[in-house]
């Protein structure tokens, strides 16, 4: 297929909103609502989360504005885009970094996604009910190590792949436009029923209240890396996304609104999960396993608890599926594009290879595995790799291709359109090539030290 038509083919949002909600669902993740909470009560409350902002003003929103210039510059899949843009350079190693690293999130993400529709259908049936809050645990500990999650993973990857079969127009934009108004709405549902809870109090007083004796070294880098890990930038999603923004749209005024929404609804997950976990006197500091042990006990003893969880998973799961369709888009708009095969046949393909990556992560977390090397399963490895090594290489490699590489006028070009100064967006990049690049190193070497 000539390169002419392929360009006339190319889908694309048809409005604003429906870009906003596509991008804006691809950051809202398990990220905001799983890990920013925890994250955030393991460093001093808002003593990190202003570290936090700090982060995603110079390294965050830098790389993502980065990501749909080039996107859109190109015009085409992460591979291609670095191709047209520095032509016999090996710059589109990006794009294959890019590919990589989405199978490797896919392969666990969509682990933890299926969890989320267990814990739905076990809070919708109140199967909680009666339990203690060692029964909780050991049902989580029963089923994550045994072989129903491979089930619920693959519904959830089927599922994805209804929504991705659409394509961007009809697909993507269609379901998020629906998702994403749906995810707001269960949050602050979430949020007034945490606040009038007697005893919330505690809860926003360890959220918000500054702590800087709490704050290490490696708060700031579990702030930067958590920045750009939650803009789902460094690998390519956004700058597929891009490929598909009209020239129409204002990329400065897209970044900051994704942004804002981006930092809003992990704040949000925040304040519906603190007070609760404070008024039912839960350790707040319980990490990883807050989600899936901790908040069943909260809404075991709440009026109406059940029918509260459910809506809770349900916005797990809403927030892991918006963000499981932008990562699987980076590889099918790279096979369509590259290997000539229609959206229906690369879905299938691509489908069946993270089913199987995800089954292998899923199987590895089973007792006696034999999926694990140097202490961490298959699955945790997916998650190191991609978050703490390629991401930050990504990010690292996006930001100075924009700095150092891609023409001045070029980029002039694509801030034209929409309202927001040229002249101010150019000082803010010129600024910030030179410290986000800086900052992701160091996150960069930090991670990777801590991996072996
Ligand atoms: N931003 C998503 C989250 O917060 C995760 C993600 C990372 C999505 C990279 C796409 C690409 O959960």
């Amino acid at each position: 297929m000539s390169q002419e038509t392929i360009t006339q083919k190319r889908d694309g949002f048809s409005s604003r909103f429906g870009l906003i909600a596509a991008a804006a669902g691809s950051a809202v993740g398990l990220g905001n609502i799983w890990k920013f909470p925890y994250i955030v009560g393991e460093n001093g409350g808002s003593a990190f989360i202003l570290i936090y902002l700090i982060s995603i003003l110079g390294v965050g929103l830098p790389v993502l504005l980065a990501e749909f210039i080039i996107g859109r510059r190109g015009g085409a899949n992460a591979v291609r885009s670095f191709k047209k843009l520095a032509p016999n350079t090996k710059w589109p190693v990006i794009g294959w970094l890019g590919i990589i690293a989405a199978f490797m999130i896919l392969g666990f993400y969509t682990v933890i996604a299926g969890y989320t529709i267990h814990y739905f259908l076990l809070s919708l049936t109140n199967a909680f009910s009666g339990m203690s809050s060692e029964q909780i645990t050991q049902t989580f500990h029963h089923f994550s190590s045994g072989h129903t999650p491979i089930i619920y993973t693959i519904i959830f990857t089927l599922l994805a792949v209804v929504v991705l079969f659409g394509g961007i127009k009809d697909g993507i934009e269609k379901y998020t436009k629906i998702l994403m108004p749906g995810l707001v709405g269960i949050i602050i549902l979430l949020v007034v029923r945490a606040i009038t809870l007697p005893g919330a109090a505690e809860g926003l007083k360890f959220l918000f209240k500054p702590d800087f004796s709490e704050v290490s070294i490696n708060s700031i880098l579990d702030a930067l890396g958590h920045s750009f890990f939650s803009l789902s930038v460094g690998m390519g999603t956004m700058l597929t996304y891009g490929s598909y923004i009209s020239k129409k749209e204002n990329l400065s005024t897209v970044t900051c609104s994704i942004a804002v929404a981006d930092t809003m609804i992990a704040l949000l997950a925040g304040v519906a999960i603190f007070p609760a976990v404070f008024a039912f006197g839960i350790d707040p500091t319980s990490g990883p396993g807050l989600v899936f042990i901790t908040l069943p006990n909260v809404f075991l003893q709440m009026p109406g608890g059940n029918i509260f969880g459910a809506l809770f998973f349900l916005l797990l799961f809403i927030a892991a599926l918006t963000s499981v369709i932008s990562i699987f888009e980076v590889i099918i708009t790279y096979v369509t594009e590259e290997l000539n095969v229609n959206r229906q046949k690369a879905l299938k393909l691509t489908s069946i290879a993270v089913i199987i990556i995800a089954i292998f992560c899923s199987l590895s977390q089973t007792p006696n595995t034999t999926l694990s090397f140097n202490g961490n399963t298959l699955f945790d490895w997916m998650d190191l790799l991609s978050a703490n090594v390629i991401l930050p290489i990504g990010g690292l490699l996006i930001i100075s291709f924009l700095g150092f590489i891609m023409k001045k006028d070029e980029v002039a070009d694509e801030l034209q359109q929409g309202a927001c100064s040229i002249k101010t967006t150019m000082i803010y990049l010129t600024i910030t090539k030179f410290i986000a690049p800086l900052a992701i190193a160091i996150v960069f070497l930090t991670g990777i030290q801590a991996l072996f």
